[in-house]
């Protein structure tokens, strides 16, 4: 397989906070990125908000501002994507990389969506129009209750949690079921793996879709 001679692979992966996103993309990374990578080249990894210069400035601004305007904390997350699109991932699936991204346009849906202030429709329009119709090839969702994930971040970082991470179970089971019913509403492009479990069965799940999606990828004509 080259790198170059088709169109990349779009991946994004998804979960509330304390789902184990981080510790699982760590673990996809070394395996990408080392000798037993079913891949020629490492893929690009990037994350929202934050996988640029003026995303991180948007990950600082509104992960710990204390308030943030409804529609001015979308149309930011949105104008971070409008900028990551097309200075990161564009570029990257036009040299025929596969990109993965912690994060996308369905974290904003279920977020900001969930607050019950703005209109999910709206948010998804917006962020469709930031990013030129950009969607992922596949969307991995890491699917955990809110009870458990809290549960996980405590045990994890104990007080330290950011504006987000400390809204409350009602608002964090809200978001689980955005993603959920995206998931059910269209699966050709969501994978959903249970994050309850250990580490190592989640990550075995997770180079299951992986191995399956790039093979599937590579036979691609
Ligand atoms: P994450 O990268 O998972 O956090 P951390 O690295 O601190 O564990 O996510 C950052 C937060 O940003 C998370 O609480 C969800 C939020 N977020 C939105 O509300 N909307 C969005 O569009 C995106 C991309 C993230």
């Amino acid at each position: 397989m080259t790198a170059s001679s088709r169109h990349g692979l779009f991946i994004s992966v998804e979960g509330g906070d304390g789902a184990g996103k981080t510790t699982q993309l760590g673990l996809l990374r070394d395996w990408l990125s080392g000798p037993g990578s079913p891949l020629r080249y490492p893929p690009v990894f990037t994350r929202e908000p934050g996988g640029t210069q003026l995303g991180a400035a948007v990950r600082e601004t509104l992960l710990h501002s204390e308030h943030v305007d409804p529609r001015a904390e979308a149309l930011l997350y949105a104008g971070d994507r409008a900028h990551h699109v097309a200075t990161v991932v564009r570029p990257a699936l036009e040299r025929g990389e596969v990109v993965i991204t912690d994060r996308y346009l369905d974290s904003s849906i279920a977020y900001q969506g969930s607050r019950g202030e703005l209109s999910p429709t709206d948010i998804e329009e917006i962020s469709l129009w930031a990013t030129q119709g950009l969607m992922p090839d596949i969307t991995v969702l890491l699917d955990i209750s809110a009870a458990d994930a809290r549960a996980r971040r405590l045990a994890g970082r104990g007080e330290t949690e950011d504006r987000i991470e400390a809204a409350g179970d009602d608002f964090h089971e809200s978001v689980r079921q955005v993603f959920r019913e995206r998931a059910a509403a269209e699966p050709h492009r969501w994978r959903v793996i249970d994050a309850s479990r250990s580490v190592e069965e989640v990550f075995s799940a997770l180079k299951l879709v992986f191995t399956t999606e790039i093979e599937k990828w590579a036979e691609r004509p």
